[in-house]
């Protein structure tokens, strides 16, 4: 990171966004902003050409490859593991150049699987069966529903309305800051995003700090092939989310939110745009908003195809125009984050959660869930459920009651369960009873709750193939920065990937010392959580896999 750029890029202010513009000018200039205008974009920005250039090439959708692309198949893990997307190419194929199809992980269309992206819009199911008319008419995109089970409804708990937000803002306009916070703090929320930190200490920090100008980020990066519960609070609850930032800005003394939403999910960008907007013309963001003196403004940035912009303070670098490479800490973003000025950054889950407990009071909230995890949790549960969709649980809930009641037990006969994103455990069938849907149960048995989305992995899938997935993903995604990850995530796909189409055997102390250098050298959570799946594997699936191990 740079600070100089960090301060060019935040000169002109939020509305004047570098990255917003790039991603832009992409769409324009079809699908990579031509040199002229990165020449244009750094001479307004006062950065030298390489600035601009070196930041494009490191996403997926506006990098050079990227030109003429026109349809985007998922590769993400739920499709592989429902078998669905050599169809979906084949067909896929019949139509389009190969030029012209690229790749996008994931569209959070893991409960209906087959999913592409075409025209802008995401399509899943049954719909690539009519690929052909999608093309002659170029019309609508396919919603995608799933089941949403709200077993404990507080986030699915209806939120949809302009006059409920009005009377809720008014209420909270005429408390203290301080006592909010108070209110988040009382809940013992700890954030969804991954990590688990509280939410209450966070926002505290970033109060703490002394600066006129403050930011609250919401991460609606959810790059976890397997996740769409941020994707259903975005499309279905965005007043809730947008409720969550208003009052991080009231506590912390932030005047700007900013929604930084994954382009894979279309339909979620077009619906804050509209509802953000909606706000504006109801005067209940903005300048002064209900003649109270608070002023809080909205800005909704579309991602541009990197993983690792989940990791918050690359998610930062990339708002600010930047390569999307993490930072090392300290200064943490509350104390240096979005042009260097404080900054929250909360997970959209958390920030749907800040409006609950706002509402109902932190008191409440805390009655809910396990000593250590309060509240609810949304689940994703792949295509290969019964019943795929969401299923919001309270804390503490039994994983066997999510698995076989609420998912209504599996299609196909499953060995593991993937769970929490590519960083998470995999989690043999077996080992089901022993966990519960919290953070301690999960880190207990040496697993990771994570986001809490499930992807099934099927008795006949290879495990050395998922492995191999894994670490593609993980090399593709690898921000660069240190080289333990990106060395060391290639050599390991390259391994497997031998492995498990030459039938090279992998000699398993050079692997494990490959693991434990990712997972002690790493600077952050990409490099040094994927070992964390790949020992799962090699513990509760070594008979399988000692054929590919030496
Ligand atoms: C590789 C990587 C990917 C991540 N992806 C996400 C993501 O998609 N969404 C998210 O909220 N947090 C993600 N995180 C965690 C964020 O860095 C950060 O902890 C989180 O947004 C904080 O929000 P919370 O406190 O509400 O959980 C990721 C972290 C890493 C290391
Ligand atoms: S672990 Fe990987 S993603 Fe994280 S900083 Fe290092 S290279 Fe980047």
């Amino acid at each position: 990171m740079s600070k100089n750029l960090s301060a060019l890029s935040g000169r002109k202010g939020m509305q004047q966004n570098l990255f917003d513009k790039m991603g832009k000018v992409s769409v324009n200039d079809g699908g990579t902003p031509s040199f002229q205008h990165l020449e244009q974009l750094a001479d307004e920005f006062l950065m030298g050409d390489a600035n601009t250039y070196g930041s494009i090439t490191a996403y997926d959708f506006m990098k050079p490859e990227n030109r003429g692309k026109e349809i985007y198949i998922c590769n993400g893990s739920a499709c592989l593991c429902a078998g669905t997307q050599d169809r979906v190419h084949d067909k896929v194929m019949q139509h389009f150049d190969a030029e012209a199809v690229g790749h996008m992980t994931c569209l959070g269309r893991c409960h209906e699987n087959s999913s592409f992206h075409y025209d802008g819009k995401n399509f899943s199911g049954n719909s690539i069966d009519h690929l052909e008319e999608l093309i002659r008419e170029k019309k609508g995109g396919q919603n995608g529903r799933y089941s949403v089970t709200p077993v404990k409804p507080l986030l699915t708990e209806p939120f949809n309305d302009i006059p409920v937000f009005k009377n809720l803002l008014q209420e909270t306009l005429k408390r203290p800051a301080d006592k909010l916070l108070q209110e988040i703090k009382d809940s013992q929320i700890r954030g969804r995003g991954g990590a688990g930190f509280p939410m209450g200490i966070k926002w505290e920090g970033c109060r703490n700090e002394i600066s006129t100008d403050k930011f609250i980020i919401c991460n609606a990066d959810e790059g976890d092939p397997g996740a769409f519960s941020d994707r259903y609070l975005l499309e279905e609850r965005p007043l809730s989310v947008l409720f969550g930032m208003l009052v991080a800005g009231l506590c912390t003394g932030a005047n700007w939110g900013v929604l930084f939403i994954r382009a894979e999910y279309p339909e979620a960008v077009n619906i804050l745009e509209q509802t953000v907007q909606e706000l504006y013309a109801n005067h209940l963001v903005g300048e002064n908003i209900l003649n109270t003196g608070f002023t809080f403004n909205f800005k909704v940035i579309k991602a541009q195809g990197a993983y690792i912009c989940g990791e918050e303070t690359a998610l930062i670098n990339a708002i600010e125009g930047q390569r999307p490479e993490v930072r090392t800490r300290p200064p943490f973003p509350t104390q240096q984050g979005l042009f260097l000025k404080p900054t929250v950054v909360n997970n959209v889950e958390t920030l749907a959660a800040a409006t609950w407990i706002i509402q109902h009071g932190g008191s409440e909230y805390a009655k809910l869930g396990t000593e250590k995890s309060r509240g609810t949790k949304l689940v994703s549960l792949d295509g290969l459920f019964n019943k795929p969709g969401i299923v919001e649980v309270e804390m503490g809930t039994p994983l066997e009651k999510v698995i076989y009641e609420y998912g209504g037990g599996f299609r196909k006969e499953v060995k593991a369960l993937h769970i929490g994103g590519p960083l998470g455990g995999i989690v043999p069938v077996e080992k089901i009873p022993a966990l519960s849907i919290d953070f301690e149960s999960f880190a207990a048995e040496g697993f990771l709750l994570g986001h809490a989305s499930i992807v099934c992995i099927p008795q006949d899938f290879p495990m050395i193939k998922y492995l191999e997935h894994l670490f593609e993903f993980a090399a593709f995604e690898s921000c660069g920065k240190c080289f333990p990850c990106r060395l060391g995530t290639r050599r390991a796909h390259e391994m497997l990937h031998s492995a498990a189409h030459d039938m090279k055997p992998i000699n398993l102390e050079l692997f494990q010392d490959l693991l434990s250098t990712l997972q002690q050298g790493s600077l952050c959570a990409h490099g040094g959580g994927i070992p964390l799946p790949a020992r799962n594997a090699l513990q509760y699936f070594g008979e399988e896999l000692n054929l590919h191990f030496n």
